[in-house]
């Protein structure tokens, strides 16, 4: 008996070793049910243009719904002599129905099938994926709306820089996610293109139609080139970049709600399901979710370089390193969506420790910019209002306090040679709430346009 698909070519079996060396079918077997869908599909144009009989797909299309059946309770037999997805479930459909089984495979090759496969496959994950960033975005668009005027210190170089208000700091997020939901679905075009009918490489002699299989199957349109059809792997690698991307986001996240969450900062607490203590420290509640996330971005930025060496030195067209596309493709999905659906629920049970937050603005001299807009405002240039400023933050620091603890007096006595434009009204500027309500423009921090934005996030979603 023979052990393989194509074995009569060989003299001797293969080694257990290299058997398991080149099987895919433990991990493969993920693309049953797009391996089955992309079967029918082809089977059905055969017959629509005389290739094969309207009794062979009859028997191919009762087969595969029995094997459905099987995978879906979990009793199909995998076999590793079987190699890969696409010859065990060829097999059994043989055992089944017999001689119009063996016609199935009739202008095809399993190198345009395993494209075909991943392409479907992917596309429902990405539609997936796109969902549960809405989900995320959601979330966060929801808390935004209610910390619209909650003041905090907004950082650069993680120096308190000049307060923001932690909904527009929470719709920053929101901006990145939108725009890695809009990168899922530019990439959807280019997998969602059908490589069927390349056969091995070249195509195929017998009369078939790519058109009414990329129709059934939903594709947009055919892979236009044969060799191409069979070889490119773009589609894997764009998304793995648009994955790395999204966990980028979520790890710069990561880090932010690690460091609010610290006692030393305190900004925000994170619900108890979420954290973790330890097995010594007894006083210890560990952000375990989005250490592991920041962690996790690690992982699918290595699936990108993975993927990329995978594809630098490979000749035209198939060849058998491109098995290697599965796994780290796999283990992409499987992160991004883990932490996708984590976060949004994790941002859902945030809580806000605004006195915390507004404690931590008011230090560092977060309105020194305000103070010397005034400044400026009252007809000095910019970079004489600068140094002035500069100059009274630098007695502050002195005097161990903050610029707003000066009275005017004192501002005016540090300050003579800006001393007369310095007015009664000058306290209301260095406010932390005069500060954040004066950005009042498209894109600012202002509570008023933390709200517009919020609206505009909505309608957007609701749009998609
Ligand atoms: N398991 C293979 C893969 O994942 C299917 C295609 C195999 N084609 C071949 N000529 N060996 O790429």
């Amino acid at each position: 008996k023979k052990a393989e698909a194509w074995s009569a070519r060989f003299s001797e079996p293969m080694s257990d070793l290299v058997k398991r060396y080149t099987s895919s079918v433990f991990f493969d077997k993920r693309l049953a049910l797009v391996d089955i869908a992309g079967s029918l599909a082809h089977a059905q144009m055969l017959a629509a243009q005389g290739i094969i009989a309207h009794e062979d797909l009859a028997a191919i299309e009762s087969g595969m719904a029995q094997i459905r059946g099987e995978i879906e309770r979990g009793e199909f037999v995998w076999q590793l002599d079987l190699e890969d997805v696409h010859l065990n479930i060829e097999a059994r459909l043989t055992a089944l129905i017999g001689m119009s089984g063996k016609r199935l495979h009739t202008g095809r090759s399993r190198n345009d099938q395993v494209a075909t496969d991943i392409r479907l496959w992917l596309r429902g994950e990405i539609d997936r994926i796109v969902d549960l960033l809405a989900g995320l975005r959601s979330a966060l668009i929801d808390l935004a709306a209610q910390h619209a005027g909650t003041i905090m210190p907004g950082f650069t170089h993680l120096q308190v820089a000049q307060p923001v208000t932690f909904g527009h700091h929470l719709l920053a997020y929101v901006e990145m996610f939108s725009r890695d939901a809009e990168r899922l679905r530019d990439c959807r075009k280019r997998v969602n293109r059908l490589p069927l009918g390349a056969a091995a490489l070249a195509g195929t002699s017998y009369p078939i139609d790519r058109h009414a299989v990329a129709r059934t199957l939903g594709f947009d349109g055919i892979c236009a080139n044969s060799l191409d059809a069979v070889s490119d792997r773009d589609f894997a690698i764009e998304f793995t970049a648009a994955a790395a991307l999204i966990m980028t986001h979520v790890s710069r996240f990561s880090e932010e709600l690690v460091l609010w969450i610290s006692p030393r900062i305190g900004f925000i607490d994170l619900a108890d399901r979420f954290c973790t203590g330890s097995s010594i420290m007894p006083q210890k509640k560990n952000p375990d979710v989005p250490e592991l996330a920041r962690g996790k971005a690690g992982r699918v930025a290595g699936h990108l370089m993975g993927l990329l060496m995978l594809m630098k030195g490979q000749p035209l067209a198939y060849n058998k390193d491109n098995q290697e596309d599965k796994e780290p493709l796999f283990d992409t999905v499987d992160t991004v969506v883990d932490t996708l659906r984590i976060f949004a629920e994790m941002s859902a049970g945030i809580t806000v420790k605004a006195d915390a937050m507004r404690h931590a603005a008011a230090q560092g001299f977060s309105t020194a910019t305000d103070l010397a807009d005034y400044l400026v405002k009252r007809g000095l240039a910019f970079r004489d209002a600068h140094e002035a400023v500069a100059h009274a933050v630098r007695i502050c620091v002195d005097r161990g306090c903050d610029l707003g603890d000066l009275s005017l007096d004192a501002l005016r006595a540090e300050l003579p040679a800006v001393a007369p434009l310095l007015g009664d009204d000058v306290a209301d500027y260095l406010t932390l709430e005069g500060s954040v309500a004066s950005r009042n423009h498209p894109g600012g921090t202002a509570p008023d346009q933390v709200r517009a934005a919020v609206d505009a996030a909505r309608a957007a979603l609701a749009a998609e």
